[in-house]
Order: structure tokens, then C-alpha cells, then sequence
């Protein structure tokens, strides 16, 4: 029975064929979704291959709650746990699940969350400043908008979305303090930026909310242990999968993918490895895109960049 207490939840997920295709070949046993959002992912996961079960991890609580219910007929087969993903390895030993068949992370925001006016996500919606993907969490956007540094918030908006404008629009913003809505902040960002700059591309203030967004919920800090936990629990045979979004977080992926298959060797690629160096994955698929016609139905997969490996 649907629980009408939850809200309506809509994430549409992103590369699902590509992704239950990945996992076709896994050993039986526990897939980590280490960001079950909607249970889109997981309930397709769980629906094509009955040797599979999901561990399904999510910050944020609502989501968790939702995904809960929805993954409810899969009796069995499912254990949620409300964790950040780079908790993993506790949350499979609170479920007693000694090795993995498979990971997946589905990196960022969810479409829930980035809808849902009161979470503060949006530029668009006016809402107080939030972006707390996990709602237990004290700390909330607007402390970081209220108290940090000048040259804090320049550097957050220049690391997390290549910002040009980076320093004007930290100025503008120390000046306007204090702030109190995503409204506010977006039309203060708007204001400082030059007015052809304004015209070009999208919503000004699209880059500064993402930045802060990132800087927020640590999204890139956690990321690398988050992936080399996974690879070290994952059974041979078993897939570790990212789908990211952003260009620091492929860039984060690549490299911890890239240093697990090669083990860290850095011999010249025309001789024979003399250093010892020890492979622990094989590269899968390296920044594969959504087809065209996935991009043209959902416009939010354009930017995903799909990353796989193999455990050896
Ligand atoms: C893109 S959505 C996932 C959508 C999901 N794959 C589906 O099919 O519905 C990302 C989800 O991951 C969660 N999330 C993001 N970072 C996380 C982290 N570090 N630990 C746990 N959950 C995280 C977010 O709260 C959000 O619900």
C-alpha cells in the first residue's frame, strides 16, 4: 500500500538499460546502491536479475523513506540504511554483508530534491537557503553564504564550476549580507556579473548554486574513499559503476579508476613493469554519454558521464 504520507517523488533515472546491462553478469548476492534516491536504479536492478539483492544507502531521508516503500514487494532483497556513502563499509557490516557483487553511485542531486521548494536547491523557487541533502545535518547553505571569507567563497565558486566571475561575485555577496533566500542570493549573483555575460548561456546564478551546493555536502571530499571502499569490497567478477555530472567528479573517477587498474604503476609504457605493481580492477567503460534520444527526453541526463570497472 502507498504510504500517503510520503511526498511525491519523481527522479526520472538516468542510462537505466546501460546500467542493468552492466550488472547482467555479476556474481549473485548484494548490489550497494550507494545513492538509492528513487530506487529507480535498484528497482530495475532488482526486476531483471533475481540472483541480485540491493544494499541502498541515501543521505537524504526523505529519499530513503521513499525508495523504502517503494522497493517493498522485493521481499528479502533489500536493506536501506540512512548513511553518506563513503559510510559503506560500516553500513555492510551493520547489515552483516561481508562482500559486495557490485556498486553503483549515481552522484549529485536528485530531481526531487532540486524540485522541492523548500529545500533550497533551486535558484528558481524562493525558499530559505538550505541544500542540506541530509536534513538531520545542522550546518546549511547559508551559514556558508553568511560567514565565509571572501576569498572562501571565491575559491568554492572557482573549485566547484569554474566561475569566472568568481570574485565579483564574492564581493557582491559579503556586501549584501546578511542573506536569507535562494531568491535573494540568485538576484545578488545576477546583478554583479556583467550584462552581456548575463545574456549568454543559462540562469546566471546556476554555477554559484551549484558550487555551493558541492561545498556544502562535501559531494567531491568524500568521494575518492567512498570508490576505493567499494573497489576493496567487491568480490571478483563484481562492477563498480559512477554515474557523475559534474567535471570534478569525473575527473575524481577517472583517476581512482585509473590508479586501481594500473595499481599505481608508472613504468614507460614500452617496457615490461618492473615495480611490482598489482591491478585490482579492469577498465569497463571509460565516459560513455546517454544516447541522443535519452538526452532529448530528459534534458538533466546531458551532462552524465558513465564510468565502470571490474573487480579482478
Ligand atoms: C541522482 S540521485 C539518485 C537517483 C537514483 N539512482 C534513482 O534511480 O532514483 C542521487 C541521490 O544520492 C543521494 N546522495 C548524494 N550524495 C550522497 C552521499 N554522499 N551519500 C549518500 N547519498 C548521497 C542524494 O540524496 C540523492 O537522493
Amino acid at each position: 500500500m502507498i504510504d500517503a504520507s510520503l511526498p511525491i517523488f519523481e527522479h526520472q533515472p538516468v542510462m537505466l538499460r546501460e546500467i542493468t546491462e552492466i550488472f547482467a553478469h555479476v556474481p549473485d548476492g548484494f548490489v550497494l546502491d550507494a545513492t538509492l534516491g528513487g530506487a529507480g536504479h535498484a528497482t530495475a536492478l532488482l526486476t531483471a536479475h533475481s540472483g541480485l539483492k540491493v544494499l541502498g544507502l541515501d543521505r537524504d531521508p526523505v529519499a530513503l523513506s521513499v525508495s523504502h516503500e517503494r522497493l517493498a514487494t522485493f521481499t528479502g532483497r533489500v536493506v536501506t540504511q540512512h548513511c553518506r556513502f563513503d559510510d559503506l563499509e560500516t553500513a555492510m557490516n551493520q547489515a552483516g554483508i561481508a562482500e559486495l557483487s557490485g556498486a553503483l553511485f549515481d552522484l549529485g542531486v536528485s530531481s526531487h530534491q532540486l524540485d522541492a521548494g523548500d529545500r533550497g536547491f533551486s535558484y528558481r523557487q524562493e525558499a530559505m537557503l538550505d541544500m542540506r541533502m541530509d536534513t538531520t545535518e545542522v550546518m546549511t547553505v547559508s551559514d556558508i553564504v553568511n560567514t565565509a571569507t571572501e576569498q572562501e567563497l571565491a575559491r568554492i565558486l572557482r573549485d566547484y564550476a569554474d566561475e569566472r566571475f568568481a570574485g565579483r561575485i564574492a564581493r557582491a555577496i559579503i556586501a549584501a549580507r546578511p542573506i536569507q533566500t535562494t531568491t535573494e542570493l540568485a538576484d545578488i549573483v545576477a546583478s554583479s556579473i556583467p550584462a552581456p555575460a548575463r545574456r549568454r548561456g543559462g540562469h546566471p546564478a546556476k554555477r554559484t548554486f551549484q558550487a555551493l551546493r558541492i561545498a556544502l555536502n562535501k559531494e567531491l571530499e568524500i568521494l575518492p574513499d567512498a570508490l576505493d571502499s567499494a573497489i576493496r569490497r567487491t568480490q571478483s567478477g563484481g562492477r563498480v559503476a559512477v554515474l557523475s555530472y559534474h567535471s570534478g567528479e569525473d575527473r575524481i573517477v577517472k583517476s581512482r579508476f585509473r590508479q586501481h587498474a594500473t595499481g599505481g604503476c608508472e613504468c614507460p609504457v614500452h617496457l615490461p613493469c618492473g615495480c611490482g605493481a598489482v591491478s585490482t580492477v579492469r577498465l569497463v567503460r571509460s565516459a560513455a554519454k546517454p544516447s541522443a534520444d535519452e538526452q532529448n527526453m530528459n534534458p538533466r541526463s546531458t551532462s552524465a558521464r558513465l564510468r565502470v570497472v571490474e573487480v579482478i
